[in-house]
C-alpha cells in the first residue's frame, strides 16, 4: 500500500463521507494496478495462505498450473486442487514440511505437446513474518531445448577434436612401421642372404607399433563409446565419503591432508555412482600428481539455487593459462606417462549427468574443479533424452 494511502487511513476517523469515498477509490485503483501487473506476467503466480489454500492466482497460472476445473471456489489445500499427481505430491511434501524455498521441474502435457515447467516455491514474507507462500511457475521448455542442442553441438565438437587427436597419434607408429617394412623389402630385393638378427629386430619394432596402435584404438573407443549410464537418485555426500575412505591411506602416504565440507540438507542428485566415482578418481589422481610434495585436498558438496555443486580443491602446482584451455582435449598431457584421456573421460561422464564442469587454477596456489549438477528430477532428463533421439522438441 502506498505511503500516502496509509497516512490517509490513519486519519480515517476524522474524514467525512466524500473524503472516505475518494480514499476508498484510491485504494481500489491501486489494488487494480497491482492485480493488472500480476495478470500481465508471463509466468504463473499463485499466493497461498498459511493453510496452503489459494488466495490469489494470475491468468498465466490458470494456463500453466494443472488446476482441476472450478478450483477457485474450493477451500482446500492447493495439492487437492491439481490434476497432476507428481506436482501435487511435490507441493504437499514441501508445504507440509515448511520447505518454502524449493524449485522442481515437471513435464506436463499441453495442447502443443509435452512442456517442461519449473515450479518455484517461496515464502510470503510480510513485516518480517511468514504469512503463507508463493508459487512461481515458468515454462522452461525452450530454454531446456536450447541447452540440449548446445550439449549435442559440444559433443560433436569434442568428437572432431578427438578424431584429429587419433589421426595425430597413429601417424607416428604408422610411419615407423612403414620404414621397417621398407627395410625388409630392400633386404629381400638385394638378393643377399637375409640377416636373421636384423629381420627379427625389424619385425619386433613392427609388432610393438601394432600394439601401440591397438592401445590407441582401445583408448579411443573407451573415450567415445556411448556410456550405458543409468541415472538414479542418490546422495552426493555418501559417494564422496566412500571415495575418501577408500583413498584415505593412499592420500595419507602421499602427505596429503583431506578435508570434507558436506551439504547438511538434501544432497540428492541424479547419478550413476560407478561412473561418477570413476570421474572423481581421475580428478583425485590429477590432484595427487600436482601435489607431489604433499598438500591439501578439499571436497565440498553444496546446494546451489536448484542444483548441487561438487568441488575438488587442491593446493598443487596449478595449471598455466595456456595449458588450461587444452586440458579436456583428448590425448593432451604434460606428463611423461599420461594418456591425456583422464579429463576427457571426466568431461564425458559429467555431461552424461546433465552437469557442467569448470576448472579454475592458479600456478603455485592450486586448482579447483567444480561440477554443477542439475536439479534432481528424473522426468525432464528423460524428455531431453527422447528429444535427442528423435531429433528435436521445438
Ligand atoms: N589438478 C591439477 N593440477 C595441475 N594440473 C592438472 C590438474 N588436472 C589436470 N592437470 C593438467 O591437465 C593435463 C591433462 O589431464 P588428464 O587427466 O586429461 O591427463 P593426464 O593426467 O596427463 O593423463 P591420464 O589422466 O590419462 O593419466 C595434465 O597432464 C596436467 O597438465
Ligand atoms: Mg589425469
Amino acid at each position: 500500500m502506498s505511503r500516502f494511502v496509509k497516512k490517509a487511513l490513519e486519519k480515517a476517523p476524522r474524514l467525512d463521507k466524500s473524503q472516505l469515498e475518494s480514499l476508498l477509490a484510491m485504494v481500489v485503483s491501486e489494488h487494480e494496478l497491482y492485480e493488472a501487473s500480476l495478470h500481465s506476467l508471463p509466468s504463473g503466480f499463485v499466493v497461498l495462505d498459511p493453510a496452503h489454500r489459494v488466495l490469489f492466482h494470475n491468468k498465466a497460472a490458470e494456463r500453466l498450473v494443472p488446476f482441476v476445473p472450478g478450483f477457485e471456489g474450493l477451500e482446500k489445500p492447493v495439492w487437492n486442487l491439481l490434476r497432476d499427481n507428481d506436482v501435487a505430491a511435490f507441493l504437499r511434501q514441501a508445504l507440509e514440511a515448511n520447505q518454502t524455498s524449493l524449485t522442481r521441474e515437471f513435464v506436463l502435457d499441453a495442447a502443443s505437446g509435452p512442456r517442461i515447467l519449473s515450479f518455484a516455491l517461496m515464502p510470503l514474507v510480510q513485516s518480517g513474518r511468514i504469512h503463507g507462500s508463493m508459487l512461481l511457475v515458468q515454462d522452461v521448455t525452450d530454454r531446456k531445448s536450447r541447452e540440449s542442442r548446445l550439449r549435442r553441438a559440444e559433443s560433436l565438437a569434442s568428437l572432431t577434436t578427438m578424431a584429429a587427436g587419433v589421426a595425430h597419434e597413429i601417424k607416428n607408429p604408422l610411419g615407423s612401421m612403414g620404414i621397417h617394412i621398407q627395410l625388409i623389402q630392400r633386404a629381400l630385393k638385394s638378393g643377399k642372404p637375409l640377416d636373421e638378427n636384423t629381420l627379427s629386430h625389424d619385425l619386433e619394432v613392427i609388432n610393438e607399433e601394432i600394439n601401440r596402435l591397438n592401445g590407441i584404438v582401445v583408448d579411443f573407443l573407451f573415450a567415445v563409446r556411448p556410456m550405458d549410464t543409468t541415472l538414479v537418485l542418490g546422495g552426493l555426500n555418501k559417494t564422496v565419503t566412500d571415495l575418501m575412505e577408500f583413498l584415505g591411506p593412499e592420500l595419507a602416504q602421499a602427505n596429503i591432508l583431506t578435508e570434507l565440507s558436506l551439504e547438511k540438507g538434501d544432497d540428492t542428485v541424479l547419478m550413476d555412482e560407478r561412473f561418477l566415482k570413476q570421474a572423481l578418481l581421475n580428478l583425485i589422481k590429477n590432484s595427487m600428481h600436482a601435489m607431489a610434495n604433499g598438500g591439501k585436498l578439499t571436497f565440498s558438496t553444496k546446494k546451489t539455487g536448484d542444483g548441487m555443486a561438487l568441488k575438488v580443491v587442491d593446493t598443487g602446482a596449478g595449471i598455466p593459462e595456456e595449458v588450461l584451455e587444452k586440458i579436456f582435449e583428448p590425448y593432451f598431457t604434460t606428463k611423461d606417462f599420461g594418456s591425456g584421456l583422464g579429463l576427457t573421460l571426466v568431461y564425458k561422464i559429467v555431461k552424461e549427468h546433465g552437469a557442467d564442469i569448470q576448472v579454475n587454477s592458479k600456478v603455485g596456489t592450486g586448482t579447483t574443479v567444480t561440477i554443477a549438477f542439475p536439479p534432481a528430477h528424473r522426468t525432464p532428463a528423460l524428455l531431453e533424452h527422447k528429444a535427442t533421439e528423435q531429433g528435436d522438441v521445438s
